[in-house]
């Protein structure tokens, strides 16, 4: 038993023994690299194995995962909006369509989402004079007052944009949309009362 034990402790002591531990410790210390998880014990735990958002997949209709709603829904916190792109959804919008949910009415968050989206091209007054108007970007730009505006067509205008005025309804959600629209309003009400 002993001898066996020194036997073994005299082989550890060898050079070439030394060495070859030498060279397996380094070998295995080049593979290691610190961008990349070097094991993975449980690989499901790093990769998922639900499909990924816009990936493509053949089990899906059409290749995608990511697909178009299903005909005649919509989404939730959603709802429809019962006015035409047209001038006479237009003339509709302006004269019947009033806010839903007017006590919920907040000049401060109108202010900053007018002041994010609208405010580089009418102005935080709302006379038309924003930044890009000002710089020659963009032209015809009206002043608030210029128009015969109500809360119900600068919902509709938002909603669908006009003419050169694109439309809003993808940066704002309804809810902020009926902010915006009254913030408008209180705009022109001041620039009227000057
Ligand atoms: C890129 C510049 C630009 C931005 C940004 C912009 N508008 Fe306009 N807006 C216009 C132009 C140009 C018109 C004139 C369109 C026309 O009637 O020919 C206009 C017209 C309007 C009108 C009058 C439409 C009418 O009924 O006569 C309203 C109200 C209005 N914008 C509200 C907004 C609101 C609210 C926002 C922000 C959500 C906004 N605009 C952002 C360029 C812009």
């Amino acid at each position: 038993m002993i001898y066996k034990t020194l036997n073994i402790l005299k082989r550890m002591t060898r050079p070439s023994t030394t060495l070859s531990v030498i060279l397996v410790v380094a070998s295995l210390a080049s593979c290691q690299k610190n961008s990349r998880p070097n094991y993975q014990y449980m690989p499901n735990m790093y990769t998922s194995v639900g499909y990924e958002t816009y990936g493509e997949y053949e089990v899906f209709a059409g290749g995608l995962e990511a697909m178009a709603p299903a005909d005649n829904t919509i989404a939730r916190g959603h709802s429809l909006y019962g006015y035409d792109n047209t001038n006479a959804g237009y003339d509709l919008a302006r004269a019947t369509l009033t806010n839903p949910d007017a006590a919920a009415v907040d000049f401060e968050r109108g202010k900053a989402a007018y002041d994010i989206y609208c405010a580089i091209c009418h102005g935080s007054q709302g006379k038309g004079d924003g930044y890009l108007v000002k710089n020659e970007k963009i032209l015809g730009v009206p002043s608030y007052d210029a128009r015969e505006i109500t809360e119900g067509s600068v919902y509709h205008v938002i909603y669908f944009g006009r003419n050169t005025m694109g439309s809003y309804a993808n940066q704002l959600n309804e809810e902020e949309r009926w902010q915006v629209s009254a913030y408008v309003m209180n705009l022109r009400n001041a620039l009227t009362q000057n």
